[in-house]
């Protein structure tokens, strides 16, 4: 166990778990836009992959934990990482590069706080139905839940929307850090290698909040609809 002890309490070790569980969460979030984009192709094709997704029963319960498992180590490590940080403080900032690390490393505390925030309101609202919940319970044509009218109806609320686009917004920041010094802190760190991932990580970042985001605007101005 005592490799455990060094992992969780080097700072090298805290920072590979953070970035090999965010490259997890990572992952997730690109699956879960792939899935929320077939709004675009309509209600038929929507609901089917939510059905098909439940209907994969114990397994789809096995990927839950494991993201639930992902999420906890990667927050339990940010918040051992800030600690350390924060001991390891000299009193006075005297490097302007201190300033930044620290400057960075706020952000994406606040940040991640939010988005956690916005995963407890989103899941309050679509899997446990706790905002707009006379909207859970459509079924469609076919008897398959109506996941297509619970999303189009929740995001015809323009605050409810605008939530959604503002932590959008939020999460896109704290993305385009995170991917930035991802590889960094997984030891890659080459000449040839470091700068393209500082210019192509915040694109990958922000196109798929854009992606997130355009579902909510083409439910507001109509172009997804019921
Ligand atoms: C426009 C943006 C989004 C839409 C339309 C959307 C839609 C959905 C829907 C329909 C569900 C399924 C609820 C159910 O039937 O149980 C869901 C679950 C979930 N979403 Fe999102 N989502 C969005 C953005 C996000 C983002 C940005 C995150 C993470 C930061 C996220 C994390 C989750 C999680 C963790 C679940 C629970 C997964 C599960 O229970 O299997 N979602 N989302």
């Amino acid at each position: 166990m005592s490799w455990m002890k060094r992992t969780f309490c080097s700072s090298i070790g805290l920072k590979i778990i953070m970035a090999a569980t965010g490259l997890g969460l990572f992952f997730f979030l690109i699956g879960h836009l792939s899935g929320n984009l077939l709004t675009f192709a309509g209600a038929d094709a929507f609901n089917e992959y939510a059905a098909r997704l439940k209907s994969l029963g114990p397994l789809l319960w096995v990927a839950r934990i494991g993201l639930l498992v992902i999420f906890v180590a990667h927050v339990l490590t940010a918040i051992l990482l800030t600690r350390k940080n924060r001991a390891a403080r000299p009193e006075a900032y005297v490097f302007s590069s201190t300033i930044q690390a620290s400057y960075a490393s706020r952000t994406m505390v606040m940040t991640g706080m939010i988005t956690l925030g916005f995963i407890l309101y989103h899941l309050a609202h679509f899997t446990l139905h706790w905002v707009d919940s006379a909207n859970a319970s459509h079924m469609d044509f076919s008897g398959r839940h109506d996941a297509f009218k619970m999303l189009v109806l929740g995001f015809q609320n323009p605050v409810t929307s605008g939530i959604y686009i503002i932590s959008m917004f939020i999460l896109g920041t704290h993305l385009s850090h995170g991917l930035s010094s991802l590889f960094q802190s997984l030891g890659i760190n080459h000449p040839n290698i470091t700068p393209t991932v500082k210019k192509v990580a915040p694109l990958v970042a922000w196109a798929v909040v854009a992606g997130f985001i355009s579902i909510p605007v083409s439910v507001l101005i109509g172009v997804i609809a019921l």
